[in-house]
């Protein structure tokens, strides 16, 4: 069989990822805790397609995004691509029933999203994300309200201000400190593009990118966006806007800008949240449907991939469904957070901590434990017996290689008086129990 080897090779895609039991028990631990953490702020679920029209997300989601896409030709030539994020589906979704749903929307979801990256550490192929979004509430309670689920979200995580750091950001500060530097609209979108990306590049790479823009004054100009990233204070932030020379309305529309941040920070402080938060202009966000608030969440140091992002998008439900609808959310990712509890060694172990396996001797007692396995199944026990009748001593070894804490014993003997005997494996301890169906579920639901 010539093509065996090759056929043994089958590898996993590059940047995808195959979850073995331990895997998969972690997965669904943070599913839990995305889940649970949604459910806490009342957001309720929804789902989209994986694989959705290409259109959906040419231009909406930005260059960076499309040049990323998995996209095909199906068989009836139709161009499609497997979904990179969940904002645009979820813009459709709502934008068709915008007049019947009632507001603010409050929804999230966990699904699988594709995005053809160059696989790196915190950076796959395919990954999780967990998207929570709220629309049709254009003030800024609906931002702190997704911040402050944010942030619980990653305590729920056992994680605390010593381990990650909210870094907020504005949009819409951007654009008009942009605009004093004379930026035109249509320039606009590539420019933020170069901020998004100027802690990444090399200043050779970043001077010649902005000199088509700025001129002259490029060098002035990266000057001024070095002083405005270093900033992390609300205060520090008045005072380098009030010590540019700005025009009168850019002035105003500064001024009134920094009054909904210093509202924003308000809330922000009353849900004792404000130590998780910082002011980082140094996050611009990659998509470019974003136009207000924007926010990313870090490990404390700022080292490795964001964990979060998000922010504010008003315009894209237009845009998509000619339904305008404000909206606001955040996505979290599983690759990033798997990397962080790992180094903080907060990964719960996968453990089988709620097994009770049943021993059995032939015939009769094996009927009867058969019986009893499956009532206490039924019951919501997690229970385990040999599939084929083996020697006592062999079924006490497998027993204690799993690591069963408790073992039931159904031997011939015990099954004669109507018991059977329950063995406490971390203490050695052994018991009888009456044969009674209802005891022995009441019985062992008093060791877990
Ligand atoms: P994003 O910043 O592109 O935002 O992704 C959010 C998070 O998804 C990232 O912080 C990261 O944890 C994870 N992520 C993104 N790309 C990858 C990758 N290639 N490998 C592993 N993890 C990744 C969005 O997707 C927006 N749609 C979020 C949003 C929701 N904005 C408003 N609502």
């Amino acid at each position: 069989y010539q093509n065996l080897d090759q056929f043994m090779n089958f590898e996993t895609l590059p940047g995808f990822r195959t979850f073995y039991p331990e895997d998969c028990f972690l997965r669904n631990y943070i599913f839990n805790i995305w889940r649970s953490s949604a459910h806490t702020y009342n957001f309720s679920e929804y789902d989209a397609p994986t694989l959705e029209p290409l259109e959906l997300y040419k231009e909406k989601s930005g260059e960076e995004i499309v040049n990323q896409l998995f996209n095909f030709k199906d068989k009836g030539d139709r161009a499609v691509a497997l979904r990179p994020e969940m904002t645009p589906s979820l813009a459709r979704l709502v934008g068709a029933k915008a007049k019947s749903l009632k507001r603010p929307v409050k929804w999230f979801s966990i699904g699988e999203q594709f995005r053809y990256e160059r696989p790196q550490k915190g950076r796959l192929r395919s990954f999780y994300q967990f998207n929570v979004d709220i629309l049709g509430e254009a003030g800024v309670g609906a931002d702190a309200e997704l911040i402050a689920c944010l942030v619980d979200t990653l305590r729920a995580f056992d994680l605390d201000f010593e381990d990650f750091k909210v870094r907020l950001s504005d949009r819409q500060l951007w654009i008009l400190f942009l605009k004093h530097w004379n930026v035109g609209d249509e320039q606009m979108t590539p420019v933020l593009s170069i901020m998004d990306r100027m802690t990444r590049l090399k200043k050779d790479q970043l001077e010649i990118q902005l000199t088509s823009y700025f001129g002259e004054s490029t060098a002035h100009f990266i000057d001024t966006v070095e002083e405005l990233m270093a900033i992390n204070s609300e205060s520090a932030l008045v005072n380098f806007f009030a010590n540019l020379k700005l025009s009168e309305s850019n002035k105003q529309l500064i001024d009134e800008r920094l009054g909904d941040l210093a509202s924003l920070t308000q809330l922000i402080n009353s849900m004792e949240i404000g130590h998780y938060v910082s002011i980082d202009f140094s996050i611009v966000r990659g998509l470019a449907y974003y136009t207000g608030f924007v926010f990313e969440a870090f490990e404390a140091r700022g080292e490795g991939r964001a964990l979060a992002g998000g922010g504010r998008y008003d315009d894209l439900i237009d845009r998509l469904t000619s339904n305008a609808m404000e909206a606001v959310g955040f996505a979290m990712g599983d690759v990033t957070l798997l990397d962080l509890l790992e180094s903080k060694g907060k990964l719960p172990n996968f453990s089988q901590k709620r097994d009770i396996m049943i021993l059995f001797s032939e015939d009769e007692a094996r009927s009867c434990a058969l019986a009893d396995a499956q009532f206490l199944r039924r019951s919501g026990m997690k229970i385990e017996y040999p599939l084929k009748h083996v020697s006592f001593s062999k079924q006490f070894k497998e027993a204690n290689q799993r690591g069963v804490p408790f073992v039931l014993i159904y031997g011939n003997e015990e099954i004669q008086k109507g018991m059977v005997k329950l063995k406490d494996f971390q203490t050695g301890e052994e018991c009888l129990i009456e044969r009674n169906q209802t005891a022995l579920l009441d019985k062992l639901k008093t060791l877990f």
